[in-house]
């Protein structure tokens, strides 16, 4: 038995904030970031949205594409670091919203690479039989969790919500290797300090700005190479393929310096690899996910086809999936 994805679904929020708009607010320039990143524009929610509601919209388009409706579901797995709130968990907000009232919903924080967690766990519900039919989620709000006087990290992070469903299969096809990672020994590469137990929020806090993620980014950026490199290499050798065979590389989207690096070390062609960072900046667990459907919409993607997840994150997370489309 193994797990197959039968559909996608991604949304964005509408508004758009461009590299111009951020030149307004800190002292950073559209050339500094598109050169450095390659970002040009992101994605912030409206404030009466929450991660939830994005989860939300990415959902029913994966439910759609399926023929399915929410009640045809039994797990909900839902990756993010930003849930609307710490309780409950964002999956149970969204089994509600969607009235999912045969799942079981939770969420998982693996960050950037939340999504390849969640597809993993889901890939074990279906392989032991324990789920007959999983959605599982990328969806994060890290604009309410940005720092917006701090050019370092606000010119990065960005809203978005993607989505897949998973289903049994018992040919040849779907998740043929999933592995994943972590190194807690680099937790401080990319944290929030304050808002969880260690540190409550206090005026202090918040003087001090230090309810806001922050990161190491060019530490974090020597690890991010070597490591995504690393992992799709074992991961193809586990599958029995080489790069070569590949049709799609679709990397978590944090930085264009990364993907062509991470393109060169294993020898893909930039058309073999999928990228919207331009469009979208880092959403985090939400970035694969939607550059998957985004891939998939394109008619990127065919039956047969290998596709390689790969991403890398807070943690420090990182982790791959080789699936036969
Ligand atoms: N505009 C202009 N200048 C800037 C900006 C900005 N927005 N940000 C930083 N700079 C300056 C710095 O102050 C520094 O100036 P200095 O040399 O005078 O000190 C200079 O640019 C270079 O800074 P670096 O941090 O060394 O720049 P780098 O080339 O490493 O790029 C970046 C920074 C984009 C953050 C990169 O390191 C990166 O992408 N890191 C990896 C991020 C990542 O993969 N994260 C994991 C996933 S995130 C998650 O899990 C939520």
């Amino acid at each position: 038995m193994k797990a197959r994805i039968v559909s996608t679904g991604s949304y964005v929020p509408e508004k758009i904030l461009t590299n111009h708009d951020l030149e307004k607010m800190v002292e950073t320039s559209d050339e500094w970031i598109t050169e450095r990143t390659g970002i040009k524009e992101r994605r912030v929610a409206a404030p009466e949205q929450a991660t939830s509601d994005l989860a939300f919209e990415a959902s029913i388009k994966a439910l759609k594409k399926a023929n399915l409706t929410a009640k045809d579901i039994d797990l909900i797995i839902v990756a993010t670091v930003s849930p609307d709130m710490l309780v409950p968990s964002a999956a149970c907000i969204l089994q509600m919203k969607l009235g999912a009232s045969n799942a079981v919903a939770f969420d998982i924080n693996g960050a950037c690479t939340g999504f390849i967690y969640a597809l993993s766990v889901a890939e074990k519900f279906i392989k032991t039989g324990a789920s007959k039919r999983a959605l599982v989620i990328g969806a994060e709000m890290l604009s309410r969790f940005t720092d917006w006087t701090d050019r370092s990290t606000c010119v990065l992070l960005a809203d978005g919500a993607g989505a897949v469903i998973v289903e049994p299969t018992k040919k040849d096809e779907g998740i043929q290797i999933i592995d994943i990672f972590s190194d807690g020994t680099m937790w401080d590469f990319i944290h929030m300090p304050a808002g969880g137990s260690q540190m409550p929020v206090t005026e202090d806090v918040i003087k001090q700005r230090l309810n806001f993620i922050k990161m190491r980014g060019n530490e974090t950026f020597k690890v991010a190479v070597k490591t995504l490199e690393e992992v799709v290499d074992v991961t193809l050798k586990k599958g029995g393929i080489t790069s070569s065979e590949l049709s799609l590389l679709v990397p978590h989207q944090a930085n264009i310096r990364i993907i062509q690096a991470m393109a060169k070390r294993l020898a893909l062609p930039m058309e073999k690899v999928m990228v919207n960072i331009n469009k979208y900046g880092n959403t985090s667990a939400a970035s694969i996910p939607i550059a998957l459907d985004e891939a998939n919409e394109q008619g990127k993607i065919k039956r047969g086809d290998y596709v390689m997840l790969a991403a890398f994150g807070a943690g420090l997370t990182w982790g791959a999936a080789l699936i036969k489309w």
